[in-house]
């Protein structure tokens, strides 16, 4: 098996705050790895450490062979970055600002220019190339930013929080654009906040919080660990919650949650569940006002998953 990316134990620290405090992951060639984690987690810090962008404090890793530290210069001609903190200048068009990377790249001014064209029509900017940048839309922008990150043909592309702050259907835009990218065998490490996004473009994925590793799965594996879907009860009468009570105790995987003051929610393994509650809720001729089944949400999964953690600690430090 060969990786694309591979870090061991990296760890950084900013003056008093511990941004990253051992992260491990790897990547197989052609594969996209989610790094999900909440705001300050440490996935831009991740990122520039695999950039070549920030030292590491400790640990090591390679990207397409090279180590981050000692062949920083081989490390960048094989990456592609778009940051949180776009890199495109406002006050150029999209032509110039691809042209100019792409000359800063060695390309002939031909080749930068051949390059420029073939990407703006790949990304959707024909006809945008020759405007400013600063009269862009957001998503055009994102657009722009990734297409600038592919001049080189890089091996390995990180993505940090792509769609952050895009409305729906341009979210829906930068998706496809990062299949498209990975149809095409390209390495790509994205880091999101949204469980749904990384379920939705990875192939496994690595879940961050306060600088280390609290989970490496498939998003099939993750939800799983975390209980799968949740089940959703609001019944019409009030009178009725405590025998709804019953009812999802016996079905969930731990002990049912009332997230609202009419409304019952249990973790639940998968949808048979289901129809087991409905039938039951009819027997005891309970109304409801809702009923349904949901995916975990982000919150839920780190929830779980730090709370497994400590579990485990406690469990590691009263065996010790
Ligand atoms: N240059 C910096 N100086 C000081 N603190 C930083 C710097 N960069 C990141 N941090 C801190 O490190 C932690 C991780 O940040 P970051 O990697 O940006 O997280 P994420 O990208 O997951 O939101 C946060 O607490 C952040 O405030
Ligand atoms: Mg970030």
């Amino acid at each position: 098996m060969t990786y694309a990316i591979e870090a061991q134990g990296l760890t950084k620290r900013f003056g008093k705050t511990q941004a990253l405090s051992g992260v491990d992951l790897t990547v197989e060639e052609g594969r996209v790895l989610g790094v999900l984690g909440p705001n300050g987690a440490g996935k831009t810090t991740t990122v520039r450490i695999l950039a070549t962008l920030l030292a590491p404090d400790e640990g090591t890793a390679r990207v397409a062979g090279h180590d981050v530290v000692h062949e920083a210069k081989q490390v960048r001609r094989s990456i592609g970055l778009t940051g949180q903190y776009a890199s495109v200048d406002e006050d150029l068009t999209g032509v110039q600002n691809l042209v100019m990377i792409g000359r800063l790249l060695d390309l002939s001014s031909r080749d930068a220019k051949a390059r420029a064209t073939e990407l703006l029509a790949e990304f959707d900017l024909t006809d945008a190339g020759t405007r400013l940048v600063k009269t862009y839309s957001g998503g055009m922008r994102r657009r722009l930013d990734l297409a600038a990150s592919l001049i080189g043909r890089p091996a390995v592309v990180y993505l940090d929080e792509p769609t952050t702050g895009l409305d729906p259907a341009k979210r829906d835009d930068v998706w496809d654009m990062v299949r498209a990218l990975t149809a095409q065998g390209t390495t790509v490490l994205l880091t999101t906040q949204y469980l749904e996004e990384a379920d939705a473009l990875a192939d496994e994925i690595t879940v961050i919080d306060h600088g280390r590793v609290i989970a490496h799965d498939t998003a099939r594996g993750l939800k799983q660990q975390v209980g799968g879907q949740t089940l959703e009860v609001r019944p019409l009468d009030l009178a009725d919650l405590p025998a709804v009570r019953e009812v999802l105790a016996r079905i969930g995987s731990r002990d049912p949650e009332q997230p609202a003051t009419d409304l019952l929610s249990v973790p639940v393994a998968d949808d048979t569940a289901l129809t087991s509650v409905v039938a039951e809720l009819a027997s005891r001729g309970i109304r409801v006002s809702e009923l349904g089944l949901r995916l975990p949400s982000l919150d839920e999964v780190f929830y779980s998953l730090t709370g497994q953690k400590q579990a485990d600690d406690q469990q590691e430090e009263e065996a010790a």
